[in-house]
C-alpha cells in the first residue's frame, strides 16, 4: 500500500515537472504567448482542474531561508472571489523577475480561497513553478511561539474596526518573523531583483518622510532581533480604532528608537540604524501617493517612466487608483511597465486591466 502510495507520488511529480517544462519552453520561446491559443489552454486546464489549495501549515513548499516574497489577501469575504488583474501582475512580476525566490499570496481565510474563480489570470500565475498560493488555517495555532500569540488569542485582531488592513498588518509582520524575505503589497509591479539589496529594510515616502510598511524585507527572528522590536511594538501599541497605526506610524517610530532621534534628515544622512536599512522613496515609492493618477495617464508616460527607471518596485497605490478604468492599449506608464513585467496577465483576452 504504501509503496503503491510513493509510486503514483512520483508518477504525479514527475508529470508536473514535465508540465512545468512545457510552460518553460513555451515561454522562451515567445513570452507573449497568448492564454487564447487552444492548445496553450489546454495543458493548463490539465494541470489546474479541479483547482485545490493547501494551507501554509501543511503545505510541501515552504518558505526558507528568507528567500521569500510574500503577498497577503486579508480581506474575509467569500463571494465572487476573483484575482484582480493588477493584483496577479504584481505576483507575476515578483515571480519572474526572482526566480530563485519563492513568491507566497497568503489568504487570511480559508473559505475565500476555497471560493476563488478559475479566471485566465489566476491560471496564468499558477504557470510560474515558484507562485504558490495558500491559506492559513488557524491563525491562533500558526502564531503561538511568536510574539503575537497571547495578542491573536485575545481577539483584539477580530474585533478591531478595520479588520481587512488590521489583519494585514498583522500577518506581514508573523510571516517575516517565523520565515523572513520580502513582503510586497498587491499594489505594486516588481522591477528589479530583491538579490541585491541587503536584508532588513524598509522605504521612506517622499513628502511625509513617513518609513511606509508595503514593501520591505526583514530577517526571519532567528536571524536577527529586528522584527521581533517591530512585532512586539505592534502588540503592544495596537488600537484598533486607528486605521495607520500598525502601518507606517509603527515602522517609522521603530526605526526612530533604532536611529536614536526623530530627525528626519538626521535619519536620511544614517541611512542604516542597527543593521535597518532606511531606503530611498525612488527604490520602492518612485511615484509618490499625491502623484499616483500620473501612473494611469499617458500624458505621463514618459516622465514616469524615467522617474522609475532605477525602482526596485512601483506601488502604485490602488486605493486612491483602482477606481481608474485602463485599456490595455491605452500608453500609460503602468501598461507599459505590465507588458514589461508581467506579460502573461498582459497577454489574457481582455479589454480592460
Ligand atoms: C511573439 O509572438 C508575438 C505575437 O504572436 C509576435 O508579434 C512576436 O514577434 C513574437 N516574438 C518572438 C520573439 O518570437
Ligand atoms: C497555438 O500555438 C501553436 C504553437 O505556438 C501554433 O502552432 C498554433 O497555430 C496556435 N493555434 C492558434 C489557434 O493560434
Ligand atoms: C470572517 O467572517 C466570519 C463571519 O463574519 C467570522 O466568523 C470570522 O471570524 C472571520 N474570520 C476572520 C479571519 O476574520
Ligand atoms: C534636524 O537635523 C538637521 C541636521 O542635523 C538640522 O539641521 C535640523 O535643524 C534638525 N531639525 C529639527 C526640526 O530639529
Ligand atoms: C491626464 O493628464 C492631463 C494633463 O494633466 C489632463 O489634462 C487629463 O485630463 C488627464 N487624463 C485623465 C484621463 O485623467
Amino acid at each position: 500500500m504504501r509503496k503503491h502510495l510513493k509510486f503514483s507520488l512520483i508518477v504525479l511529480l514527475l508529470s508536473l515537472s514535465f508540465l512545468c517544462l512545457i510552460y518553460t519552453k513555451k515561454f522562451q520561446i515567445n513570452s507573449s504567448a497568448t492564454f487564447n491559443n487552444e492548445s496553450f489552454e489546454s495543458i493548463i486546464s490539465i494541470s489546474t482542474s479541479p483547482l485545490t489549495f493547501d494551507s501554509i501549515e501543511t503545505a510541501y513548499v515552504q518558505p526558507e531561508n528568507g528567500r521569500n516574497v510574500f503577498f497577503i489577501d486579508s480581506l474575509n469575504l467569500t463571494t465572487n472571489v476573483v484575482i484582480k488583474a493588477r493584483t496577479a501582475c504584481a505576483v507575476e512580476s515578483a515571480a519572474l523577475i526572482n526566480p530563485s525566490f519563492e513568491v507566497f499570496l497568503i489568504y487570511s481565510s480559508k473559505e475565500r480561497l476555497q471560493n476563488i474563480e478559475n479566471t485566465p489570470e489566476l491560471q496564468a500565475i499558477l504557470t510560474y513553478p515558484n507562485v504558490h498560493i495558500y491559506f492559513i488555517n488557524d491563525i491562533t495555532k500558526f502564531t503561538i511561539g511568536t510574539p503575537f500569540e497571547d495578542f491573536v488569542k485575545s481577539g483584539k485582531l477580530l474585533n478591531s474596526k478595520h479588520p481587512t488592513e488590521h489583519t494585514s498588518d498583522v500577518l506581514r509582520f508573523v510571516l517575516l518573523w517565523k520565515f523572513g524575505g520580502t513582503y510586497l503589497d498587491t499594489d505594486t509591479i516588481t522591477r528589479l531583483p530583491f538579490d541585491n539589496l541587503e536584508p532588513n529594510f524598509a522605504c521612506r515616502h517622499d513628502g511625509d518622510n513617513l518609513l511606509c510598511n508595503g514593501v520591505m524585507n526583514m530577517e526571519s527572528a532567528d536571524k536577527s532581533h529586528l522584527v521581533t522590536l517591530f512585532s512586539e511594538q505592534l502588540v503592544n501599541d495596537f488600537n484598533g480604532n486607528i486605521y495607520t497605526r500598525n502601518g507606517p506610524q509603527l515602522v517609522t517610530s521603530v526605526v526612530q528608537k533604532l536611529c536614536g532621534t526623530k530627525n528626519a534628515t538626521e535619519i536620511i544622512n544614517k541611512k542604516e540604524c542597527g543593521g535597518f536599512h532606511v531606503l530611498p522613496p525612488e527604490m520602492c515609492y518612485p511615484i509618490p501617493y499625491r502623484d499616483h493618477r500620473q501612473l494611469f495617464n499617458s500624458s505621463f508616460s514618459d516622465e514616469v517612466m524615467k522617474k522609475v527607471d532605477s525602482s526596485v518596485t512601483v506601488h502604485f497605490w490602488n486605493k486612491g487608483t483602482k477606481g481608474i478604468k485602463l485599456e490595455r492599449a491605452d500608453k500609460s506608464a503602468y501598461i507599459k511597465l505590465a507588458e514589461q513585467y508581467c506579460p502573461r496577465i498582459m497577454s489574457v483576452d481582455r479589454r480592460f486591466f
